[in-house]
């Protein structure tokens, strides 16, 4: 198995045109259509990283900050901030733009965990996480405090 990746390695960007099908009845981009692009993208950077399979374990938090309309195109960067021994912490930063004015806004993010798996389904060990740049550091730094939070909640 690789020992570590650099954090750069796994960033994921997925652009989205949003389409009428994706719509709730106020015509603006459904939540759940979001969610499905949000672990979409946070899948890539899970797969990535582990160099193989991953689950979604949870999705812990998504701000919905303000409505998407449909049309604007939807963007998900999404990238692994910290691993523990098999799992790895995403964040996912949405952001829509239109096309006609060419705005784009940040207007969700999101927190998920995925765990690598084996063959078998069972939890498989990631390679280390290696922050590369202060801002990804700090990045490493916020994701191991949002974890800590988390675990105290959960156990
Ligand atoms: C996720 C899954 C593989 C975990 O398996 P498990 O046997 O319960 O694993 P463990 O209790 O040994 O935990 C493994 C790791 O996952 C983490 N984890 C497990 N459940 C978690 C949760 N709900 N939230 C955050 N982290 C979680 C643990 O903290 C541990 O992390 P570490 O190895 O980095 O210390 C298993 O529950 C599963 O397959 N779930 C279904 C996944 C799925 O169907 N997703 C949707 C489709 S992709």
């Amino acid at each position: 198995m690789t020992e570590s990746r650099p954090m750069s390695y796994s960033r994921a960007e997925l652009t989205t045109m949003t389409m009428p099908h994706m719509a709730n009845i106020l015509g603006d981009l459904f939540g759940g259509q979001l969610m499905a692009l949000v672990d979409q993208a946070a899948a890539v950077a899970a797969i990535r990283h582990a160099g193989g399979p991953a689950v979604t374990a949870s999705i812990d938090r998504v701000d919905f900050r303000e409505r998407i309309p449909i049309g604007s195109l939807v963007t998900c960067i999404a990238a692994v901030e910290f691993v523990g021994n098999t799992s790895m912490e995403i964040r996912v930063e949405v952001y829509a733009e239109t096309v006609s004015t060419g705005e784009r806004r940040h207007t969700h993010t999101a927190h998920a965990v995925f765990v690598a798996i084996d063959q078998h389904g069972r939890p498989r060990r990631v390679p280390r996480l290696v922050p590369g740049t202060e801002a990804e550091r700090e990045a490493f730094e916020r994701a191991r405090a949002y974890r800590e939070a988390r675990d105290a909640t959960r156990r």
